[in-house]
């Protein structure tokens, strides 16, 4: 139990800092238990700032020596920082503290990884390195020395100066101190170099470990890609003569925009076609790209505070999927983003967890790196766009980037931009940054006298601190099919403002088929009961990629959950309207491979909770393989020439060409096991050259309980690579049979390389457990007390990552009476802890609500 309440935040509390910083001076004498920090900073009284105490942000810290203006001082020291009488205009200030980077095992802050230093300033991690008024609006210049025998001393900036034991880096773009990273040990380069558009050279490095060199060519293209894309489709160049990216095995998140030293999680830059997955090099290019495009939409425009993260990551999540769509294919990004949306975002915002893409409180902003935020703020900037139009989406961030390079910005600069640059009043659409919840939107139609008309209802449930919600400003993508399948009305926007609202269409022979929110135009849940012929139809005929894929998906949920309420047999209507998408060849096989996917088991007890059901897990997961089985044994034909079809002859390309076809090979052999127990798993296991065969092999070989010799083999082959062993880790448990879920979960806890402090592993094993639904909810309660034991157990280590975790429990309250007791006993005995961490407690609290 926390001694203390923790404090809230709030938006509305917002003040500026009584001083501006005019510079900043670091020393760093490295020692992996005792490292000292020296501090020079400059500042200088802020004339639009209330009065205030002068207070500087400090946790961790051993104050060693302080001074003024060159004479000694004595601040008064607290857990949280410290205050210190100062003179009345400018003045210099100097520190000098120690730290334990070493013992740093929450990875916030200055903490080693396999023998290097690192750092994780964002959010407010810069103040276990110094004291420092650590806030995002406080900007300035840093010049940084390392002094200490390693190798490599990275830090912001341009190099500066390099001698022995000692390297300087002067960073002349002033940055909030979450931005600040420095990086020293025994590293090597892949190089690259880039010219920018004005003809400007960059050197450009990617630092890894001895040993991971051949894992870095994708990651160095997909970087001169990001830097080459951004320039053509935003105008913007890249600033510094350096540009270097870091990997570190052992980080809390994916990866860290700081000014010129990206630092990453090695899972999301390290790649080789022997090791990683298609999806894992897609990945990894889009992360590139994402902390690359955060120079302009981060870093050169920053956030005044922490409640308007969404300004930074809602956009450069928004600029990272416009990327990946132009590399790789629009609609299959478009829809794969859809399903992570509704599969992450939508539970979130729909449970106690909810909060506004901009949140207005926060106990423990780590909390808040959201799918809401970065997902739901990145559909926010989709939404904008299509609401302006493309032209005047480019006019008004050129606007952006000129009015307020510099700056640390809110949600108000960012739409006054869009309201200077298009004169449209955004006042109702500003509600997508402050209500949360998921809006439904409701349908229903009339045909009269060659008339069609749409009428649309929009609700928002009560979210926590927000009973009421007033519309919102949806724009509903929509096309119209006449009863043969030809489109008679293209894709048009409709403007959907009000709690009801009805639009008409003129002049038409029969009713035609709507086809609604076409692109997943906004992000909302369209409730549209037009039975299952409307479904069909629009699977057989739409124009729209997405909603012709999520015509499929419907279709598929509504057998599902006719199975699992009735005992019915799956819909044939269903299967063999599939199949005719499925053979038509001219379909993208990544396109037909998302086809063949169907509603997590997780979005299904979400969608029995919302009709008034109780969701049982184990009747998800029976309709769920019944569904696949009758697949299987109905396309016996349909298989072998889909296989055939797969099949990527030459060298091995993580390209979208090959990776589609290896997509539709994997969505084939799962319905192929079914038939043959995984002798075509096992010949492909056998042979597989390349991780992605070997992993969807090895998966099929899991699922069909034949695991025993090839998780051996995989085993010896790749015990020597941490990445790959995640997965080694993770599959076990992800792909098996639910009662196997909690014992190899635990099996695998008690494996001598389930090293839980790393995260990456951790998260591997963990995370593979909670996200099975039903074995993690297997009626005994077996897999909430074992995720509970090790949040409890890694909570005095690294409490980011145990937070992160807690969303496992968030749909608690749609389960049965008994499963809801064990998770509350549960997360009360997470919340009884001793010494529970501020993020912890703030998650267990929300979530019980
Ligand atoms: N800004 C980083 C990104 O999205 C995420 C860093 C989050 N770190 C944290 N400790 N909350 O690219
Ligand atoms: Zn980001």
């Amino acid at each position: 139990m926390q001694a203390e309440a923790p404090q809230t935040i709030y938006l509305k509390d917002y003040t500026p800092f009584g001083w501006h910083v005019e510079s900043v001076h670091l020393t760093f004498r490295l020692a992996p238990h005792s490292t000292r920090v020296l501090s020079k900073i400059r500042f200088a009284p802020n004339p639009d700032a209330p009065a205030q105490t002068f207070f500087l942000h400090g946790e961790m810290l051993k104050l060693i020596a302080a001074k003024i203006d060159g004479a000694p001082v004595t601040p008064d020291v607290t857990d949280e920082g410290l205050t210190v009488a100062v003179p009345s205009g400018a003045f210099l200030w100097e520190a000098e503290v120690e730290i334990d980077p070493k013992g740093n095992t929450a990875l916030e802050g200055l903490y080693m990884s396999n023998g290097m230093y690192c750092t994780q300033c964002e959010a407010e991690g810069f103040r276990k390195i110094t004291y420092y008024p650590d806030r995002p609006d406080v900007m300035s210049t840093f010049t940084v020395r390392i002094e200490g025998d390693e190798k490599v001393k990275l830090s912001n900036g341009n190099p500066q100066a390099e001698g022995d034991g000692f390297a300087e880096w002067h960073d002349p773009w002033p940055k909030p101190a979450y931005l600040f990273a420095l990086v020293a040990g025994d590293l090597v380069n892949h190089p690259g170099a880039f010219t920018t558009m004005s003809g400007k050279d960059v050197e450009l490095n990617i630092w890894v470990r001895p040993g991971d060199e051949d894992k870095c060519a994708f990651g160095m293209e997909a970087l001169k890609k990001s830097m080459k894309w951004d320039e053509e489709v935003y105008g913007r160049e890249y600033d510094l003569d350096i540009f270097n990216i870091v990997a570190v095995d052992d980080f809390n998140m994916g990866a860290m925009e700081n000014k010129g030293l990206n630092v990453f999680n090695s899972s999301c830059v390290l790649a080789s076609p022997e090791t990683s997955t298609d999806a894992n090099f897609e990945r990894v290019e889009a992360i590139i790209a994402h902390e690359y495009f955060h120079n302009w939409t981060g870093n050169r425009i920053t956030c005044r505070d922490w409640f308007q993260l969404c300004l930074k990551e809602g956009l450069t999540v928004f600029r990272d999927s416009q990327f990946t769509s132009d590399m790789r294919s629009a609609p299959v990004k478009r829809i794969s983003d859809v399903i992570d949306l509704r599969g992450r975002q939508f539970p979130e915002d729909q449970g106690p967890l909810s909060h506004p893409v901009r949140p207005e409180s926060f106990q423990e902003i780590n909390n808040f790196y959201t799918a809401t935020v970065y997902e739901k703020g990145a559909e926010v900037i989709g939404m904008l766009k299509r609401l302006v139009g493309d032209e005047a989406y480019a006019k008004a961030l050129d606007l952006y980037f000129d009015r307020h390079d510099g700056q640390a910005c809110t949600i108000e600069d960012w739409l006054k931009v869009f309201e200077d640059a298009t004169g449209r009043d955004l006042s109702q659409f500003k509600r997508w940054y402050s209500q949360a919840g998921t809006p439904r939107v409701s349908v229903s139609e009339s045909f009269a006298d060659g008339t069609y008309s749409l009428t649309f209802r929009q609700e928002t449930t009560p979210t926590p601190g927000q009973p009421e919600k007033a519309p919102q400003v949806i724009p509903l993508a929509v096309g119209l099919l006449n009863p043969n399948g030809d489109e008679v009305l293209p894709t048009t926007l409709l403007e959907f403002n009000q709690s009801e609202q009805t639009f008409n269409f003129n002049g038409f022979a029969a009713k035609p088929v709507p086809s609604l929110l076409r692109g997943f135009s906004a992000p909302v849940v369209l409730d549209r009961d037009a039975g299952r012929e409307e479904q069909a139809f629009l699977l057989a005929h739409d124009t729209d990629t997405f909603t012709r894929w999520d015509a499929g998906r419907q279709l598929a949920r509504e057998t599902l959950v006719d199975m699992i309420l009735t005992g019915a047999t799956p819909d044939m209507a269903y299967i063999d309207g599939l199949e005719a998408v499925l053979r038509d060849e001219t379909l993208d096989p990544a396109y037909r491979a998302l086809m063949m996917g169907t509603p997590s088991q997780s979005e299904l007890a979400q969608v029995l909770a919302d009709r008034g059901h109780v969701p049982d897990p184990d009747a998800i997961w029976q309709a769920a393989e019944t569904l696949a089985q009758v697949k299987a044994e109905r396309w016996t034909d349909l298989l072998p020439r889909l296989a055939a079809e797969a099949e990527v002859t030459g060298t091995y390309s993580p390209d979208a060409e090959q990776s589609a076809r290896r997509a539709l090979g994997a969505a084939v052999l799962s319905l192929q096991t079914r038939l043959d127990g995984g002798a075509a798993a096992e010949a492909q296991f056998a042979r597989a050259d390349n991780m992605t065969l070997q992993l969807s092999a090895l998966s099929n070989l899991i699922r069909a309980g034949r695991d025993e010799a090839a998780l051996k083999a995989f085993e010896d082959q790749w015990r020597g690579d941490r990445l790959v062993m995640d997965k080694w880790f993770g599959l076990q448990i992800a792909a098996t049979t639910p009662e196997k879920v909690v014992p190899r979960t635990e099996a695998l806890t008690a494996h001598p390389a389930f090293d839980w402090k790393n995260p990456n592993r951790f998260r591997a094993v963990m995370g593979a457990m909670m996200t099975h639904h039903a074995g993690f909810h297997s009626a005994d309660g077996a897999g909430y007390r074992l995720l509970a034991d090790w949040l409890i157990r890694l909570d005095d280590v690294n409490p980011q990552t145990t937070a992160r975790m807690c969303q496992a429990f968030q749909t608690w309250r749609r389960y049965d009476a008994g499963r809801q007791e064990t998770i509350r006993t549960e997360l009360e005995r997470i919340r009884s802890k001793q010494k529970l961490s501020r993020d912890v407690d703030e998650m267990v609290s929300r979530i019980l609500g």
